[in-house]
């Protein structure tokens, strides 16, 4: 059994996750069937979803040690480089799949197995650690808020890794972007990118067809009262809190839509890379730190200052 260097959850803090992160040596993960493929890991990112695991939302005891992150670009056994899209068949689970780093170990690691149809071609001019951070935004804004022609979309808590890409995405789609941050200095940056930067709870200057929700609790009120009617809210996670109030009255009146979403699929992938490439769009990368120094990732994402993502460098 070969042994590699991971980052992984050793046990749950729900209060200081980064405690309950281990960085050391883990054996490489086994293949299920034939199919499976061993990639190196060049590139990866890490998510709010790696500290929500090491709080122990989503995983079980039984599930330790997981070794973490979901997003990841490297090289496969024939020296291709590719990424790994994340989503897994997984029985059992009542999603009917899952993401790696939740029953299959994660790409936090010097390598990850995956099956081979979780193999995408790297596209030429993409970065590997460009490539690790891409998917979840893109579902938000086309197949979930179907966003069209002529149309708005207002951004919450522009700093997360899922709301610099919908704005970056939103405004390479030639789309108006409002986007909030509660951070001046984030502002400024997110008017840098060509969208309109407002503090949480201000009004907008039109209502919007589509909301990116990564929040949660904190700008829910504002989301619904931003929406013009017939509006897709796309609600894909809940960083402040998971259960706000819900004003009906404005949902059935203004006939709003209200769409949870979760991973993507390997086409959606597939068409965001071929569009990163063709628009020349990249990612807003916050830091990129060498898997040496992967603990002060996890410290960087967990501060809340970051700007876009945090990516972890394997080849450093
Ligand atoms: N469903 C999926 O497929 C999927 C995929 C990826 C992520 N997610 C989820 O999406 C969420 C966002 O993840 P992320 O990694 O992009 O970003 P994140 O680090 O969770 O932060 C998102 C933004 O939320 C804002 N925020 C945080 N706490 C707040 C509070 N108390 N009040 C107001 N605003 C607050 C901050 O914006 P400002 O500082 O700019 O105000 C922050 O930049 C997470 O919950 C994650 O688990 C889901």
């Amino acid at each position: 059994m070969r042994i590699m260097r991971a980052a992984y959850a050793s046990r749950f803090d729900a209060d200081n996750p980064l405690a309950a992160l281990t960085v050391g040596d883990r054996p490489e993960p086994a293949h299920l069937d034939d199919d499976w493929v061993t990639v190196q890991v060049r590139a990866s990112s890490l998510n709010h979803h790696d500290l929500w695991s090491l709080r122990g939302v989503g995983l079980a005891d039984g599930q330790l040690p997981m070794i973490l992150g979901c997003d990841a670009a490297g090289t496969d056994p024939d020296g291709n480089e590719v990424v790994i899209y994340p989503v897994l068949p997984t029985p059992g689970d009542p999603r009917g799949v899952s993401i790696l780093s939740e029953h299959y170990q994660g790409t936090l690691a010097e390598r990850v197995a995956v099956p081979r149809m979780n193999l995408l071609p790297l596209p030429t001019g993409l970065s590997a650690t460009d490539a690790a951070c891409l998917p979840t935004a893109w579902r938000m804004l086309t197949t979930r808020g179907r966003i069209a022609d002529g149309e708005a979309v207002l951004v919450q808590g522009a700093g997360g890794g899922v709301a610099t890409a919908a704005v970056a995405l939103g405004l390479a789609l030639g789309k108006r972007v409002y986007a909030t941050s509660r951070d001046a200095a984030k502002r400024d940056r997110i008017a840098a990118l060509g969208a309109t930067a407002l503090e949480p709870g201000a009004r907008l200057p039109e209502r919007v067809d589509v909301v990116i929700e990564t929040v949660g609790a904190a700008t829910f009120d504002h989301s619904l009262k931003s929406a013009a009617p017939m509006a897709r809210i796309v609600v894909a996670g809940a960083t402040s809190g998971h259960l706000p109030p819900v004003n009906l009255r404005r949902v059935f009146a203004m006939q709003l839509e209200i769409l949870g979403t979760s991973m993507g699929t390997p086409d959606e992938l597939t068409e965001l890379l071929a569009f990163c490439a063709e628009h020349e769009v990249r990612p807003v990368v916050d830091s990129v730190v060498p898997f040496s120094r992967v603990a002060d990732a996890f410290a960087r994402l967990h501060s809340g200052e970051v700007f876009g993502k945090v990516v972890v460098d394997h080849t450093a």
